[in-house]
């Protein structure tokens, strides 16, 4: 019985002493991949928003408009050269207001389950990180509504010149009628570690 006891424990500690190194792999590779996604889809956001702000005070939401339809896109573009080989950025949303910025294979399941989880009071994590492959992976930012400026295009809309020219522009446009603290969205940042 003693005997049993000990070989049963020796199994137990080598096991646990062989998967500590590769736990502490993972963790590591888990760290880096947050902190790829972290950095891409900061560079996004503050590219976007320090552009939307300068040209919503030089001209108001009108040039505003002008700004979000005619260059968000290339500078999305802009971004991703600057990111590191396989790693690209992108906004995605169920309700989108351009279809380029359509989820993608499961990206909408990701997005319904978020959504789900706000609609349960789940206070929603700054970041989710899903496993693609064996060597790709996505990293989530949620976009939630936190600023008043952005129902200007994207809530109840006011400004009737604005609404018309938004119609004009995106016919298929699902992004409006949000309020504050709804889930508009999400920055999606993909990384292949294969691609060196
Ligand atoms: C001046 C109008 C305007 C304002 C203000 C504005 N947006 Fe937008 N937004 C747009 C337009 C136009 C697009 C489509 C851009 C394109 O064609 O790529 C868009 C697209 C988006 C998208 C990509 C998904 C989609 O629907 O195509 C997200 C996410 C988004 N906006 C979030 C926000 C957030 C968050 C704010 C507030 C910080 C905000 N927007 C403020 C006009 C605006």
């Amino acid at each position: 019985m003693k005997i049993l006891k000990s070989i049963v424990y020796i199994a137990l500690s080598s096991s646990l002493l062989l998967a500590a190194p590769q736990q502490g792999k993972k963790n590591k590779q888990l760290q880096n991949i947050i902190q790829t996604g972290k950095k891409s889809s900061l560079l996004l956001l503050k590219t976007l928003g320090s552009n939307m702000k300068k040209n919503m005070k030089a001209g108001g939401p009108m040039q505003a408009l002008d700004f979000c339809s005619q260059e968000a896109y290339t500078l999305t573009e802009q971004v991703n050269k600057k990111l590191p080989q396989g790693v690209t950025v992108k906004r995605i949303s169920s309700k989108y207001r351009n279809p380029a910025n359509q989820p993608q294979g499961n990206e909408q399941e990701v997005l319904s389950s978020l959504k789900k989880l706000q609609s349960l009071h789940v206070i929603l994590p700054k970041q989710i990180v899903q496993k693609v492959n064996n060597h790709t992976y996505k990293y989530y930012k949620p976009l939630i509504i936190k600023k008043k400026v952005c129902l200007k295009c994207h809530g109840d809309i006011k400004n009737v010149a604005l609404k018309h020219a938004i119609n004009e522009r995106y016919p298929t446009d699902m992004a409006k009628h949000y309020k504050m603290g709804d889930l508009r969205g999400a920055i999606v940042v993909t990384i292949d570690k294969s691609v060196k």
